[in-house]
């Protein structure tokens, strides 16, 4: 049974939340629209707060059920362990042909799941980021390295491992948004 695991939560990870209500809610493909990306951020951008809130709410809580998998199945998985293929479906879903968000959201909900002190000073530092600089992708990469950070005093290995490794993975999807603020052509948020 435990194997199944990383596939389900692989799976429950490749539901592309933004791409269902973007379709099915507004008749929308916002893969055609914004950065192109499946994710919150191009969906408030696209379609307003109401859809945008929801696809980042559902993508965040996909991470944190797939994390709670083997919490409910007692199994000997590490919950960090299975999180991480929530995070990877997110990113490389199988019902979007493999291209997907940039991991934010969703390794926000493997943390909500088992650190939730840290998801919530996360998300306090991606505001004042956020205010600060007015570049959601900035704040999200910010919030990435400050998480690993947090994650080194924790002295807790597979805590400091994964959250490394997430991101670098946030950072590496963040490359052409990186490309466009060296350009100056990121676009800022306006309402903060
Ligand atoms: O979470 C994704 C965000 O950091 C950037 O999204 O659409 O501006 O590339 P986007």
């Amino acid at each position: 049974m435990d194997y199944l695991l990383p596939i389900l939560a692989y799976l429950i990870g490749s539901v592309p939340f933004a791409l269902v209500v973007g379709k099915i809610g507004y008749g929308v493909d916002i893969r055609e629209h914004g950065s192109g990306n499946l994710g919150g951020t191009n969906t408030f951008r696209t379609l307003g707060v109401k859809a945008g809130l929801i696809v980042t709410i559902a993508d965040i809580l996909k991470g944190t059920l797939a994390t709670s998998l083997p919490l409910w199945i007692q199994s000997d998985l590490h919950p960090l362990f299975v999180g991480l293929f929530a995070v990877v479906g997110h990113v490389y879903p199988i019902f979007a042909k493999f291209k997907g968000g940039k991991a934010v959201a969703t390794s926000g909900g493997v943390l909500l799941c088992v650190e939730p002190l840290l998801f919530v000073l996360m998300l306090v530092c991606f505001f004042i980021c956020l205010y600060i600089s007015k570049y959601v992708s900035l704040s999200s990469m910010i919030t990435g390295v400050l998480a690993f950070i947090y994650s080194l005093f924790t002295g807790d290995i597979p805590l400091m491992l994964v959250v490394g490794f997430l991101a670098l993975f946030v950072i590496f999807r963040h490359r052409a948004n990186v490309k466009r603020i060296l350009d100056k052509t990121e676009p800022k948020i306006k309402w903060l």
